[in-house]
């Protein structure tokens, strides 16, 4: 896949520097953080989480036991194209790239600077491309990137505390690219994520995931069709 990243600003994006492509010997990485990384991982989360309380929406990355409801909500061990709406530090990442197929492709849209750098650093996968940008450009990102739609988005932006015509927008456009059959799955603190997507794509299965900091609700769409 080609890896070309993005930066979103104000009323458009730009591409603004195409990212070299991975060495030939790069494996397939997908591993789960060392004890070392992980608390690297959980300070710079932290970091980010003070500097932009809103838009990281939490002091640290999700449970492995959410990692792992999110792996079986989105079907992953079958599909081929995958957005993750918020990677964060990547934990959730590294999680779907074990899950996923060798020949499937993830695609990892992440707003902040610095939480896309490590990313892309952290979880070096042939399968993966980070974007640094908003979720809002989804699909000008897919196209650039030539990727098909998606059979999942997994998403873990906040939507309460997000702009209403920025969730409102990030809602309609995830819900017009998704493939028929596909697949949208968002844990959320709060509930107000339902409120955008259920317009579209109708009502949710609505689960609750009780082993994480805070607890989360996931809501899961199938587009029909
Ligand atoms: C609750 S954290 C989830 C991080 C990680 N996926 C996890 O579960 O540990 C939400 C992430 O969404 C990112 N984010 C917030 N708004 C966004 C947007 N409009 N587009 C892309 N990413 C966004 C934040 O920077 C943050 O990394």
């Amino acid at each position: 896949m080609r890896r070309d990243h993005h930066h979103a600003t104000g009323a458009g994006v730009a591409r603004a520097e195409l990212a070299q492509a991975p060495p030939a010997v790069e494996q397939r990485d997908g591993q789960a953080a060392g004890p070392l990384q992980a608390l690297r991982e959980r300070l710079a989360f932290l970091r980010g989480f003070i500097a932009h309380p809103q838009q990281v929406g939490s002091v640290i990355p999700s449970s492995h036991v959410l990692e792992q409801r999110l792996v079986r909500s989105a079907q992953l061990q079958r599909a081929r194209c995958v957005v993750e709406l918020g990677p964060g530090t990547g934990g959730t990442t590294r999680a779907f790239l074990r899950a996923l197929p060798a020949s499937s492709q993830l695609l990892a849209i992440e707003l902040s600077e610095d939480f896309a750098a490590r990313l892309r650093t952290s979880a070096r996968d042939p399968r993966l491309a980070v974007v640094q940008g908003s979720a809002e450009f989804v699909g000008r990102f897919l196209a650039e990137l030539g990727l098909p739609a998606p059979d999942a988005v997994i998403s873990g932006i906040p939507f309460s505390t997000m702009p209403r015509e920025v969730a409102g927008r990030i809602a309609a456009e995830v819900a017009r690219l998704i493939a028929p059959g596909g697949r949208f799955v968002a844990y959320q603190v709060r509930p107000h994520v339902a409120a955008y997507v259920t317009p579209h794509l109708g009502e949710p299965r609505r689960e609750w995931e009780p082993i994480n900091i805070p607890p989360v609700r996931v809501f899961t769409w199938t587009r029909h069709g």
